[in-house]
């Protein structure tokens, strides 16, 4: 039996910005259906890498391939498969909640617009700001707007940089079950980011271990706790930044 087409390959990318090196030569692959961790400590690469992926920044080497297809060449059908959630993220601000989600699901041309926005609104407990002025939200009703933004498009692939970071616990683990939900259900495909070891543990299917803009180690969490002999993901964590901040 052939293997299943990966959703995202990454061979031998790189990203110089003048002389440094901030993503240098790195290469992985996401299966269908697969949540992929990107871990790293401050400066390791994953927003880079997350930024070349989008087709927001270009890389200076290396290829990127979706769905089978060269992101280069292919990149408007590739991305039209495709959202993202990050802080970085810039909605106009003047409009409220649910506007702004009105404008994505034109943008995108999504089916039954209202239904899809009410059920976004529901799943991600939205309904007290959600004819709120973006500009007036606070970083955890911002961070829910923008995961509704990425799920509204009904996605095959997501790229979240940072998806709970400024989420309290209650919703943090909310926005966990409803990425596993979406998983399990449609069979999406995640890329996250996050520096919450638990989560990485709990959420990640595989993990890919960034390091001054190189991959230092890969595969599931018990695999690197394994391999480093180290007591859990967090401490593996530690030796390696500590280890890159010496050098
Ligand atoms: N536009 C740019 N010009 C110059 N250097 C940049 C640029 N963007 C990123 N860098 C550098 O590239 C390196 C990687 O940055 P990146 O944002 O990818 O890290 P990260 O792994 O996402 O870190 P964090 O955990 O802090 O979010 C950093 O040293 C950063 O200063
Ligand atoms: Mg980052």
């Amino acid at each position: 039996m052939t293997a299943p087409v990966p959703v995202l390959e990454v061979s031998n990318l790189c990203k110089r910005f003048g002389d440094f090196h901030a993503v240098n030569g790195i290469s992985f692959v996401i299966k269908p259906g697969e949540i992929l961790g990107l871990l790293g400590p401050n400066g390791a690469g994953k927003t880079t890498t997350i930024h070349m992926l989008l087709g927001v920044i270009t890389p200076t080497s290396g290829s990127i391939r979706m769905f089978g297809l060269d992101l280069e060449r292919h990149r408007e059908e590739i991305l039209q498969q495709v959202n993202f959630s990050s802080t970085y993220i810039s909605l106009p601000m003047a409009l409220t909640v649910e506007e702004n989600l009105r404008v994505v699901a034109r943008l995108y041309g999504v089916q039954d617009a209202d239904r899809r926005i009410d059920d976004m609104v529901k799943k991600l407990e939205m309904d007290e700001f959600r004819r709120k002025v973006t500009r007036k939200l606070s970083s955890g009703q911002m961070t829910r707007l923008t995961l509704a933004k990425a799920f509204l498009t009904g996605p095959k692939m997501l790229f979240l940089d940072e998806p709970t970071a400024s989420l309290d616990p209650d919703i943090a683990h909310k926005i966990r079950a409803l990425l596993k939900e979406e998983q399990r259900s449609a069979g999406l495909s995640i890329l996250y980011t996050s520096h919450n070891m638990r989560e990485m543990e709990e959420m990640s299917d595989r993990i890919v271990f960034l390091q001054r803009g190189k991959v230092v180690a890969e595969g599931t969490a018990q695999e690197i706790v394994a391999r480093f002999g180290q007591a859990d993901l967090e401490e593996v964590f530690l030796t390696l930044a500590r280890e890159s901040r010496q050098l």
